[in-house]
C-alpha cells in the first residue's frame, strides 16, 4: 500500500507537477516570472537546495561546539576560577590522587571518573599521584 502510493507519485504526479512547472528556457526568463509562477517553483526549487546542502556537507568544516572545547563541565562553574591550594605537610596518608580530568565528583581528589571517561572518549588523562617519601 505505501509503495504503491510511493511509486503513484514518482510514476504520475511527479511528472505531472514538474510538466506544469513555469521553467524558462533561459536564465534571463527567471526574471520575467510572475510571483505566482515563483511559488509554483518554489517546492522544487526548495527540494534541490536541500539535496545540494545534503551533497556538499560532508564536505564542509565542521563547527566544534562551544561545549566540546570545555575541560571544566561542572566543577565550581559558579567562580571564575577554579583554583585548589593544598598544604604538602597536610598530607597524610602515603599517596593520593588529585584529579586532571575534572570529572571527580571529589574533586580536587581523584574518584576514579577519570576510567569511564577515557573509555567514553578515548582519552587518556589520569591523575596527579602525590607520594610521600617514608624514610
Ligand atoms: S577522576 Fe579525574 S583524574 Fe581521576
Amino acid at each position: 500500500m505505501v509503495l504503491e502510493t510511493i511509486a503513484k507519485i514518482i510514476k504520475v504526479q511527479l511528472p505531472a507537477y514538474l510538466k506544469r512547472l513555469p521553467l524558462p528556457e533561459t536564465i534571463g526568463g527567471f526574471a520575467r516570472l510572475t510571483v505566482s509562477e515563483w511559488l509554483r517553483l518554489l517546492p522544487l526549487l526548495g527540494i534541490l537546495a536541500l539535496l545540494g546542502y545534503l551533497t556538499i556537507r560532508p564536505f564542509l568544516p565542521k563547527k566544534k561546539k562551544q561545549r566540546d572545547s570545555l575541560i571544566n563541565l561542572k566543577i565550581q562553574k559558579e567562580n571564575p576560577k577554579v583554583v585548589n591550594e593544598i598544604d604538602i605537610e597536610d598530607l597524610n596518608s602515603a599517596n593520593v590522587c588529585y584529579c586532571r580530568c575534572w570529572r571527580s565528583k571529589t574533586f580536587p581528589v581523584c574518584d576514579k571518573s577519570h576510567l569511564k571517561h577515557n573509555e567514553l572518549t578515548g582519552d587518556n588523562v589520569g591523575p596527579l599521584i602525590l607520594k610521600k617519601k617514608i624514610l
